[in-house]
């Protein structure tokens, strides 16, 4: 799927001034459309891809069609020829006798042996430097008498194969993106990370490093990624072709790498200006009057909303997909009093799993929408009593069936807006607990399920479920609104899982089910930023954590002060973040509805008008949110930025320190070109430091505190007054560009 330039040249709203894709200077062209390398059985494939890029395939044997599943478009969308696809085209064939090599841009790849030999099986990569010198980026580790740094395995009966490639690095790289999980680490050296999808983890096998250079493994297959001293290695489970895309900037210049990422793999489509106000959640509005009193109760408190969400349980049968009939009689007369009282969307959820008492289940089973087991048609997973198999989001006709079914029971009742939970593939995404079936078995010790779909099987194309599963809404909502992908957004979908280039989608990837404790609130700030640089740029959480932690006496629960104090630290919060959102299973010792309530009144009198106030703010940002999200739009430029995006080279402490993963860089980041938040994350807390980075202009004094308009000098701690009704933020500039949202000038 390719974005076409009518597309990418969308304006959206009056700020984003877009252009056509950026066209270099003085740009070295690639010097050859590519080399094929024979090596004894194995192949290689090496072209040059995008700007300042190489695409590299290997195989073992038996060639592969080039009609592999990958997340990355070819061509990409800015290149220096943007002309045809690449497909499997070269133009220099040899086999590993000589040491060719090969220039795009700023980057060179070059064969080489062992010890002076002047032929070669191995890959090595180097940027020039504007000077005519060349740095090593990365090459295929491989010391003297050690395994191929392009490792094959058959470990099955066919010809598919496992995978390990491994490449130099050095102690000091950093190494950034991957994915989120919950691991407190904005550089990811010295870790392991399986690329197996859970709740709150979604491994993604695409970086940056500060070496200056980015890398996608463009793999559906699960895997793993590893990042020693000396070797990263990517491991792929299962395949028939191995593909990795690396392309390179100058050290620090992230905003390049963004660009070239997204040209490769997704260009975040502008979304609607609605959304980017306050989305109301809880698990869970469990009937149509609880949602139109909730509307009643924002419209009399003016309260502004952006959204209200229907969460799980509200169908009668799991894969019904269609609320159930007694609890929401009539769904598109309660949509037009929301939307009448309050002006806002609906989302509501759905599960991918469809049990066998649907009413969709023999339809689906018999045109083989669902997935099986590798052993058979069986089950995938149960979920309270009930078997269930998860839908087939790898098969076009079976994502045609499910947005069919939404359309017809949501949107056209106007609910237009749909939130994939549980999207994270092979079981419901929480196979290591065993949902809860049994008391005694937590943490599932046994393979994990060994899933099959139409695209292949769980370890083979395992990392394609959730995309697939994203890809099914937004096609369902192009075709609806007849827009094209990469154009503005009026609708959106809400994902706890995705994968490579998940950008390109109308989709929010949000962190998952965490906890509602201070720890939890911290993790989640770090697993932002590497969204970011995996180039998710549409991020969110559940402000206030989505459930209690069973250890800690007042977690989630609404009525205590220790509790209220969280909420009010997480929700201010998500004011900076790219979209605005509460939610979370609650717990309470007063009730009017059957589940505990989540709204801006529900957290004590006192702390309503701080909630508010918060919202208020929100809407007050909408210029300069709209701003940076067209910026993301054009170029890939990233919303949140995690310090070393815009002060590594202005202030050394800023990299050092990123090194270290200490929680100045963990725990705060830019929101957008002009501010700097840094969110309390320990309790009783009435003052905070915050470390200011030394800006690239010099300035003297360029950091101003929100909430007192005194300024700093970069380059220093500072600690600030921060009662519970102010979260720390610093801004850059004049506090009226920021409101006017005119900051890209
Ligand atoms: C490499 O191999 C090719 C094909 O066998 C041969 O023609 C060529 O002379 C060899 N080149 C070198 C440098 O050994
Ligand atoms: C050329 O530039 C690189 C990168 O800036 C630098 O590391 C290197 O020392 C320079 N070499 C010379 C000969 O100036
Ligand atoms: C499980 O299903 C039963 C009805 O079959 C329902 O009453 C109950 O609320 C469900 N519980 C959960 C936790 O889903
Ligand atoms: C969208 O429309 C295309 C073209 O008609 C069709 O092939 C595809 O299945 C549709 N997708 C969905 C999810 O409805
Ligand atoms: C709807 O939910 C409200 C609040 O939880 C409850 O009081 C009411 O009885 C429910 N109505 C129906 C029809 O279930
Ligand atoms: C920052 O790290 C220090 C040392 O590890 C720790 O004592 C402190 O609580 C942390 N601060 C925050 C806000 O997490
Ligand atoms: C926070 O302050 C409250 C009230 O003074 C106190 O009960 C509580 O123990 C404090 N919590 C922590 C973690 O210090
Ligand atoms: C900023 O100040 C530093 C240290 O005084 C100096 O090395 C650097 O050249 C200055 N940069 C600019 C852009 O003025
Ligand atoms: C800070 O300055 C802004 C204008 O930039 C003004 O609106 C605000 O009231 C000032 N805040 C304080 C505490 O003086």
């Amino acid at each position: 799927m390719r974005l076409s330039l009518v597309a990418l040249n969308a304006l959206w709203g009056s700020s984003a001034v877009l252009t056509s894709p950026i066209q270099q200077r003085d740009y070295h062209e690639p010097t050859s459309k590519g080399f094929r390398m024979q090596h004894g059985f194995e192949t290689v494939l090496v072209q040059p891809f995008g700007y300042d890029g190489f695409r590299v395939r290997a195989w073992p044997y038996r060639p592969p069609s080039g009609q592999e599943i990958g997340f990355i478009y070819d061509p990409p969308l800015e290149g220096p020829e943007n002309g045809d696809a690449h497909g499997m085209s070269f133009d220099t064939a040899f086999n590993g006798n000589r040491s060719e090599e090969l220039r795009n841009g700023n980057i060179v790849v070059r064969t080489s042996g062992w010890g002076g030999n002047p032929g070669g099986y191995r890959l090595a990569f180097y940027r020039m430097e504007t000077n005519g010198s060349e740095t090593l980026l990365t090459n295929e580790y491989a010391p003297l008498k050690s395994t191929n740094p392009r490792y094959y395995s058959w470990t099955g009966p066919g010809s598919e194969f496992g995978a390990e490639f491994s490449f130099s690095t050095t102690p000091d790289e950093q190494i950034y993106g991957t994915g989120t999980q919950q691991d407190h680490l904005v550089n990811k050296k010295g870790q392991t990370i399986d690329l197996i999808n859970f709740n709150t983890h979604i491994p993604t096998p695409v970086f940056m490093s500060n070496k200056g250079y980015g890398f996608i493994w463009n793999m559906a297959s699960e895997g793993r990624m590893e990042f020693g001293p000396l070797r990263n290695r990517f491991t792929a489970a299962s395949a028939t072709v191995v593909d990795y895309v690396i392309f390179s900037s100058a050290p620090s210049d992230y905003d390049t790498l963004q660009q070239r990422l997204s040209a490769l793999t997704g260009r975040a489509p502008t979304p609607p200006d609605w959304s980017l106000g306050y989305i109301q959640s809880k698990l869970r509005y469990e009937n149509q009057t609880e949602v139109e009193l909730l509307a009643q109760h924002f419209h009399e408190s003016r309260i502004p909303v952006s959204m209200i969400v229907i969460d799980y349980q509200s169908w009668a049968q799991q894969g019904d997909w269609a609320l159930d009939p007694r609890l929401w009689p009539d769904v598109s007369e309660m949509a037009q009093q929301v939307k009448k009282l309050t002006n806002a969307e609906m989302m509501a959820s759905l599960w991918p799993s469809v049990a066998d008492n649907s009413v969709n289940y023999l339809d689906m089973i018999s045109q083989g929408f669902l997935s099986a087991t590798r052993t058979g048609p069986g089950t995938t997973d149960s979920w309270n009593g009930s078997y269930i198999r998860n839908y087939d989001s790898t098969n076009p006709a079976a994502r045609r069936f499910l947005w069919d079914t939404l359309k017809r029971n949501y949107y056209d009742n106007g609910i237009k807006n749909f939130w994939i939970d549980q999207a994270d593939g092979g079981s419901l995404g929480e196979g290591y607990e065993n949902n809860g079936q049994s008391a005694y078995i937590q943490s599932i010790p046994f393979d994990l399920p060994d899933v099959l779909y139409a695209a292949g099987t769980q370890r083979s194309v395992g990392k394609l479920y959730p995309w697939a599963h994203q890809q099914a809404i937004e096609e369902g909502l192009r075709n609806v609104t007849s827009t094209d992908v990469g154009s503005a957004c009026e609708h959106l979908s809400l994902s706890r899982s995705g994968y490579i280039g998940s950008q390109r989608f109308c989709s929010m990837i949000w962190s998952g089910d965490t906890t509602a404790v201070w720890e939890t609130l911290s993790a989640q700030v770090a697993s932002g930023l590497s969204a970011a640089a995996t180039g998710w740029g549409w991020w969110t959480m559940d402000a206030g954590g989505f459930q209690a932690d069973p250890t800690v006496w007042w977690s989630a629960n609404i009525d205590t002060p220790e509790y209220r104090q969280l909420y009010l630290r997480w929700l201010q919060w998500a004011t900076f973040l790219p979209f605005m959102r509460t939610h979370g299973s609650r717990e309470c010792y007063f009730q009017d509805a059957y589940t505990c309530a989540n709204e801006p009144w529900s957290y004590g009198e006192q702390n309503t008008p701080i909630i508010v106030s918060y919202i208020h703010l929100r809407y007050q940002l909408g210029a300069y949110l709209r701003t940076v999200f067209g910026q993301l739009h054009k170029t890939g430029r990233m919303i949140m930025r995690p310090l070393y995006m815009d002060f590594e080279r202005s202030d050394p402490r800023v990299g050092q320190w990123t090194r270290m993963n200490t929680n100045v860089t963990t725990q705060q980041y830019m929101f957008g070109p002009r501010l700097l938040v840094s969110p309390v994350t320990l309790p009783n807390v009435t003052e905070w430091p915050v470390y200011l980075p030394r800006t690239a202009d010099n300035a003297t004094q360029p950091w101003t505190y929100w909430w007192t308009n005194q300024t700093y000098a970069g380059g220093q701690t500072v600690t600030v007054p921060a009662p519970v009704e102010h979260i720390p933020l610093f801004h850059l500039g004049k506090r009226a560009d920021i409101l006017n949202g005119n900051v890209f000038t």
